[in-house]
C-alpha cells in the first residue's frame, strides 16, 4: 500500500493533477453536494479548482491534508473523475484526523463512497500514524452516516447546531474510528 495510489475493487485513488481542474469545477459546483459539506465552495467559481489543486502538494508535506481523486477504474487508461476524498486537520499532536468526501451526484447510491472510505482509512491507520480518524456528518445527511457505520466508525454523540451552512444551523453527528479498534475489525 502507498499513499499516493490507493485500490479498491471499482475505484482507483490518485493525486490530484491541475488537468482533473475542469471535471472538478463541473461536478463540485452542485448545492446538492455543497449543502452537506462544511467548506466546498458554491457557487464554485473559475480559478477555484486550480488554487485547490495547487494547495495539495504543500499541505501534503506539511502533513496536515492528504486528499486523493477518485477515479472509477474501468481499464488501463480509462479512470472517469467522479470524485475526492481526503484526511484533513491532521494533528500531529493528537494523532487525529477529519475524514470528507464528495462524490459527483452522477455516481450516488452505486457503494462508491462505501469503497472509498476504507481504503482512506486503512491509509490513515497503517501508513499514517493515526489513532483517531472522525467525521462529522450533518443529521440530515444520514447516507454519509450510513458509510460510516458501515465502514467501522462509532456514533459518539451530536453536536447540536455544531455548525452554519448557508445561514442554516445544522447538528453534527460525530463518528470516529480509533486505529486498535478498527483494525481489530478487519474491514
Ligand atoms: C454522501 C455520499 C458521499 C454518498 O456516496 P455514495 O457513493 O452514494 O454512497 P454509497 O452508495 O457507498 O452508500 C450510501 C449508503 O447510504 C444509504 N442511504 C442513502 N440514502 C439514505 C437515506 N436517506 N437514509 C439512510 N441511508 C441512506 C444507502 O442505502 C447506502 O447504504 P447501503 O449500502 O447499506 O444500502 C454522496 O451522496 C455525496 O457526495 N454527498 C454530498 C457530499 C457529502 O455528503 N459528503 C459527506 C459529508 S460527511
Amino acid at each position: 500500500m502507498s499513499l499516493s495510489i490507493l485500490h479498491t475493487p471499482s475505484l482507483y485513488l490518485r493525486h490530484f493533477q491541475l488537468e482533473d481542474a475542469l471535471n472538478v469545477q463541473r461536478l463540485a459546483n452542485n448545492y446538492n453536494i455543497a449543502k452537506n459539506l462544511a467548506t466546498l465552495p458554491h457557487p464554485y467559481l473559475d480559478g477555484m479548482a486550480e488554487s485547490w489543486i495547487e494547495s495539495h502538494e504543500s499541505l501534503r508535506k506539511a502533513g496536515t491534508h492528504h486528499i486523493w481523486a477518485i477515479t472509477l477504474n474501468k481499464k488501463e487508461g480509462d479512470k472517469e473523475f467522479i470524485g475526492a476524498i481526503g484526511l484533513h486537520d491532521i494533528s500531529a499532536e493528537h494523532a487525529a484526523a477529519e475524514l470528507g468526501y464528495w462524490l459527483a451526484e452522477p455516481h450516488w447510491g452505486k457503494g462508491f463512497a462505501s469503497e472509498a472510505v476504507p481504503a482512506v482509512v486503512r491509509v490513515g491507520f497503517q501508513e499514517l500514524p493515526l489513532e483517531r480518524i472522525f467525521a462529522t456528518p450533518f443529521v440530515q445527511n444520514p447516507a454519509s452516516g450510513r458509510i460510516l457505520q458501515k465502514s467501522g466508525f462509532l456514533k459518539e454523540g451530536v453536536l447540536r447546531r455544531g455548525f452554519k451552512r448557508f445561514d442554516e444551523f445544522q447538528d453534527l453527528i460525530m463518528y470516529a474510528a480509533l486505529r486498535d479498534e478498527w483494525l481489530a475489525l478487519g474491514l
